[in-house]
């Protein structure tokens, strides 16, 4: 019999798409919600959400009841209490970190012994695209595919020299607004254009060569239909541009925007203009995580 009824899952911030890796490319950063997941009687308690999240549609109990009901462990009630360092709705990933903190905590207090790649399938079709789970679950840099409804992922390695430097607005773009920004159909040139940067920026990345990520770390399938909805994007860039990112692109569906640099100097320089522009945006450094989801059993 399963004792354990507590559950400790830090869920790592991640990025979606990096550029030409629309729906595929993720990697996961070293800045966490930290969930603690309590078997209880009836219902669903909460601490630390927003009070329109303290319901039954929260992604945690979603993605718990994704796996729960897949075990098919009898429902319980459930106490969920939160330690969010990662900011909701402005493209680091705080929705999948939810729904795979609640997969994982499913797995551990149903005595589930489901590994990582069926927790991603699982949440996956809650999601409806694997970029940011796959990275929040693994760690690292990845890249996932849908074969016949299933996500595949593989994990690459990125250059210590390289820097992740994200401007995060101080406002919210739902990912469902930024998809419905979306065309319905593509230009033929537009894909061939992001596949060959797609490719030739993970091995760019892996070695940390400059001159590459300036050339492939660029779109043509979301960016453009989604930065006009995004006040500021213009002057974002431009600053980036100005303090000389090497890469720079939307985090997400935005509206948090990230830049790549390998210069020591830079995160200084951008977070001085910045702070002239848009002084109630944040300038952060970030980490790659390589660990990914973790958790704690806690036995009282
Ligand atoms: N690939 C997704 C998108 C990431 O750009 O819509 C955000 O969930």
């Amino acid at each position: 019999m399963n004792e354990c009824r507590k559950v400790i899952v830090k869920v790592p911030a991640t990025t979606a798409n990096m550029g030409p890796g629309f729906d595929c490319f993720g990697c996961a950063f070293q800045m966490y919600n930290t969930l603690t997941f309590e078997v209880a009687e009836n219902g669903y308690t909460f601490d630390g959400f927003e009070p329109q999240y303290e319901n039954e549609d929260n992604l945690a109990i979603q993605g718990y009841h994704a796996v729960s009901d897949y075990l098919k462990a009898p429902r319980t009630g459930l106490h969920v209490s939160i330690h969010t360092d990662i900011p909701i709705c402005r493209g680091l990933g705080s929705s999948s970190s939810l729904l795979a903190a609640g997969a994982i905590a499913a797995n551990v207090l149903c005595d589930g012994n489901l590994d990582k790649d069926e927790l991603l399938n699982l949440t996956t079709r809650i999601e409806g695209h694997p970029d940011n789970l796959a990275p929040c679950l693994f760690g690292g840099m990845t890249a996932s595919m849908m074969v016949d409804g299933r996500p595949v992922t593989v994990r690459y390695f990125i250059s210590p020299e390289i820097e992740f430097v994200a401007l995060i607005p101080d406002f919210e773009f739902p990912t469902s607004a930024a998809r419905a920004a979306l065309p319905k159909a593509l230009v033929y040139q537009d894909a061939v254009f992001n596949i060959s940067r797609g490719g030739v920026l993970l091995k760019a990345l892996e070695n940390g060569d400059e001159r590459l990520i300036r050339l492939a770390m660029d779109d043509r399938l979301h960016e453009p239909y989604r930065e006009m909805l995004i006040q500021g994007s213009d002057t974002a860039k431009r600053l980036a541009r100005e303090c000389d990112a090497m890469g720079f692109c939307l985090s997400g569906s935005g509206p948090t925007f990230m830049c790549l640099t390998k210069d020591p100097e830079f995160l200084v320089r951008i977070r001085e203009k910045v702070a002239e522009v848009f002084p109630s945006w944040e300038v952060r450094s970030l980490a790659v995580d390589y660990r990914g989801a973790s958790y704690q059993k806690l036995f009282s």
